[in-house]
């Protein structure tokens, strides 16, 4: 009897669980290294400061184009005007290629190819709060 309880029990756990699972969960240590693909353009942290590119304190989640003092490009400024905001999944497709992401963006940067490497940089940005 107390078997078939348990049993119940974990097939009505798995649905839950599954999605979490299924989205890569990004390694913020192994997001560390892949920031230092960043690094020339943007601070983060204690103290961090605009570069070429904006300080990215509180990045993760807040409304796009929001960091005080750094001139943004046009098309940022537009998408931020609509309530666009970086979630995760706005921040993976961005970084996979700024430029088609968002044409006529000031971030001159390839993009990051691996999905892993999207997934673990923004876990690592998600430490930084504003
Ligand atoms: C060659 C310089 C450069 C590199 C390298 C670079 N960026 Fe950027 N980044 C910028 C600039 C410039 C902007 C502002 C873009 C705009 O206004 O269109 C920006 C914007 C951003 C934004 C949006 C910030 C906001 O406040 O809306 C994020 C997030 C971001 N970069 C993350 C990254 C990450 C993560 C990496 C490394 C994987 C990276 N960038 C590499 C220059 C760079």
């Amino acid at each position: 009897m107390l078997k078939l309880k348990v049993g119940v029990f974990c097939m009505a756990l798995v649905p839950a669980v599954a999605p979490m699972v299924a989205q890569a969960e990004g390694d913020a240590e192994l997001g560390a290294k892949v920031f230092r693909k960043c690094k020339a353009c943007h601070a983060v942290g204690d103290g961090a400061e605009h570069k070429v590119g904006p300080a990215l304190n509180g990045v993760v989640g807040r409304v796009m184009a929001a960091a005080d003092g750094f001139d943004y490009s046009d098309v940022l400024k537009d998408m931020a005007a609509s309530g666009a905001s970086w979630t995760e999944d706005e921040l993976a497709a961005f970084l996979e290629k700024p430029r088609n992401y968002a044409k006529g963006t000031k971030m001159s940067f390839a993009g990051l190819r691996k999905e892993a490497d999207r997934a673990n940089v923004i876990a690592y940005l998600a430490t930084f709060a504003e």
